[in-house]
């Protein structure tokens, strides 16, 4: 009877505490996380509802994406600060652009792979697809500070970018503003990354390695998922120190939006866009898991009433190896890129707006 328990009990907890892979796949789907389709036309849906996309309109967007040009100074870039080789990131805590003007919010860049997968756009939700937002970074006046008249005049004085529009959406078009940064976003769209972690959802019980599932099961089970969800593992608006106060809130002073709620930042290719958090303050990924642990807790939606939540909140608490476990599943999540060939661009003409990289009075 005896050797009969000590046998039977390691079994028992064995059960208990992990999920057999397939069943934590069922149990991830069931809690909100979704894989990228491995078929393309079903990842095709989602990237592209509008249909869109075409080879000609992507590679131009990607030349547009790479084309200094569309900035006053000629010298920034959308890739300077969302750098393709660097995870989509600058790397540095607070957004450098024009005239090395540090954004004024101390506001960190985030990643633009998987940012199609996003609801909101921006880290206060303020912009819904990529198309809108592609507009701002290109006026703003602490990033490329350049009007839309200055962009259209660029673009239209360069014959091989009228002739490659053309080619893209047929000889009546209008190379406007909207038409430019609206071609830059089809590109944009491209920029998935899958990884070990789809392989995983998608059914390759062995793509993650035993302590990358742990690390899997605890981020579900400590209610990470609660914010942390979709295809993106992000990209909704969420409430951000629900239990504490950020460490660096007053860094910058950013609050998020007008309901104080701020977007979830994907977690896809996470190990690779340091500096963390919307300022940019924590370099260490331990140390950002740890300062959300602190920051939130988990919740479920229990009941709606007088216009109301009833929410049941779980506060979430890490112990170090939880911590570690989580670290170890965020390697799973990083992605394969698109292969990406740095694209050549057409020479200025003499008619082409000069640069202006002083701090000029022109009105341009
Ligand atoms: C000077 C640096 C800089 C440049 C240049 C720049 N961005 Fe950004 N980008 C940022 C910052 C900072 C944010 C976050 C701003 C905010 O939330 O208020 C951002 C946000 C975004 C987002 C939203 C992602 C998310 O997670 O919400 C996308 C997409 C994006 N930029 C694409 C572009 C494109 C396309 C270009 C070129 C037309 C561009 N950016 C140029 C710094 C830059
Ligand atoms: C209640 C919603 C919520 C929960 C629960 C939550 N997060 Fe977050 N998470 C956010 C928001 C919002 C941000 C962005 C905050 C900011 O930068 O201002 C964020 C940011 C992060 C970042 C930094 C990402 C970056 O690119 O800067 C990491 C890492 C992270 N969360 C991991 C986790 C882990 C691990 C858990 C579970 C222990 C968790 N989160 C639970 C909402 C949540």
């Amino acid at each position: 009877m005896k050797i009969f328990k000590i046998i039977i009990l390691p079994i028992l907890t064995t059960i208990i505490l992990f999920s057999s892979p397939t069943s934590l796949i069922e149990k991830a789907k069931k809690n909100g996380l979704l894989p990228i389709p491995t078929k393309s036309s079903e990842l095709l849906k989602i990237i592209d509802p509008k249909g869109v996309l075409t080879k000609d309109r992507i590679e131009l967007g990607k030349m547009l994406y790479f084309e200094p040009r569309l900035s006053k100074s000629s010298l920034i870039s959308c890739n300077w600060c969302h750098n393709l080789g660097l995870g989509g990131v600058d790397g540095v805590p607070k957004a450098i652009g024009h005239q090395w003007s540090g954004n004024p919010r101390h506001i960190n860049s985030p990643t633009v792979y998987n940012a199609v997968f996003f609801k909101r756009q921006f880290w206060d939700g303020r912009s819904p697809s990529l198309e809108d937002q592609a507009k701002g970074p290109v006026q703003a006046g602490v990033e490329m500070a350049a009007s839309k008249r200055l962009v259209e005049e660029r673009i239209n004085s360069i014959p091989e970018y009228v002739a490659l529009f053309k080619k893209a959406y047929g000889n009546n078009v209008k190379i406007d503003f909207d038409k430019i940064t609206s071609t830059i976003a089809i590109f944009e769209r491209t920029l998935v990354t899958p990884s070990r972690y789809d392989n995983f959802l998608n059914g390759k019980i062995d793509a993650l390695s035993k302590k990358e599932q742990k690390g899997l099961e605890t981020f579900i089970d400590k209610g990470c998922v609660t914010c942390h969800n979709g295809i993106a593992l992000g990209g909704d608006m969420q409430p951000f120190e629900l239990r504490n106060k950020y460490k660096y809130r007053d860094v910058g002073g950013f609050r998020g939006d007008s309901k104080n709620m701020i977007k979830v930042p994907t977690l896809r290719n996470i190990t690779q866009t340091a500096p963390y958090f919307h300022n940019g303050m924590i370099w260490k990924l331990t140390d950002a898991i740890k300062e959300m642990s602190h920051l939130q807790v988990g919740y479920k939606l229990k009941d709606k009433k007088n216009g109301g939540f009833i929410l049941d909140i779980k506060p979430i608490t890490l112990t170090n190896s939880d911590v570690d476990n989580i670290r170890e599943f965020f390697n799973s999540l990083e992605g394969k890129k698109p292969q990406i060939i740095y694209p050549e661009l057409p020479r200025s003409r003499d008619n082409t707006p000069k640069p202006e990289p002083e701090n000029s009075t022109s009105k341009k």
